[in-house]
């Protein structure tokens, strides 16, 4: 089986940072990843933007969900995944923007786990208060936000979070999801 299968495979949302800081080639690396996933008509409607002040760092920690808040302030990189819908037109009545942008978000995550970080999307953020923070004009629309960091300890988290964290990764089974010829006929 190939490595990349492999790395697809086990990378994984942490919810544990360490706190050393990444390298600005790595950050780089991340970018190149996410830059280079494919769109329709190759219009890359993305943004990204990186909280690196202290008050960007305090305006996204603050906008966190609660049960984002009590794991991802350790974060060593904190990043808001920005989507140009005007860039990328609807079709069949679908937001297709974003679809570019979840190619992008996993191909940073799995060149992350590669290079040994973790990165951790996130739905779970105040829009208002991420729009207003960082000065998001009202075309662009952020989807998730991300943290990503070299791993840190399990055992460091809290209980309630360590929880989570060991919960054991799965997947549904090739034929729950895939049919033959017919929607609903289990391709096996
Ligand atoms: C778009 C998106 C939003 C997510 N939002 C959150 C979130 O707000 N909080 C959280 O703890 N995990 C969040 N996750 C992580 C998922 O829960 C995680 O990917 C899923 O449980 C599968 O686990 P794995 O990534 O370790 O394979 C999100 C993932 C994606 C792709």
């Amino acid at each position: 089986m190939s490595k990349l299968l492999d790395v697809i495979r086990d990378r994984r949302s942490d919810r544990h940072f360490s706190n050393k800081p990444l390298e600005a080639e790595t950050v780089e690396a991340l970018l190149d990843a996410f830059r280079w996933a494919p769109s329709s008509n190759n219009r890359q409607p993305w943004r990204v933007l990186i909280a690196s002040s202290p008050e960007a760092v305090r305006i996204f920690d603050d906008a966190l969900s609660a049960g984002n808040k009590q794991w991802a302030p350790p974060a060593a990189l904190k990043m808001v995944i920005i989507g140009v819908p005007e860039e990328q037109p609807e079709r069949n009545g679908l937001q297709n923007f974003m679809l570019d942008m979840g190619m992008a978000m996993q191909n940073m995550m799995v060149q992350g786990y590669a290079m040994g970080l973790t990165i951790h999307a996130m739905a779970g953020f105040d829009y208002d208060k991420i729009c207003k923070g960082f000065n998001i004009p009202a075309n662009a629309k952020p989807v998730a936000v991300m943290a990503a960091g070299y791993r840190g300890r399990v055992e460091d988290l809290a209980e309630e979070v360590r929880v989570k964290d060991l919960k054991p990764r799965t997947r549904k089974a090739i034929p729950e999801f895939t049919y033959r010829d017919n929607y609903g006929t289990a391709f096996k």
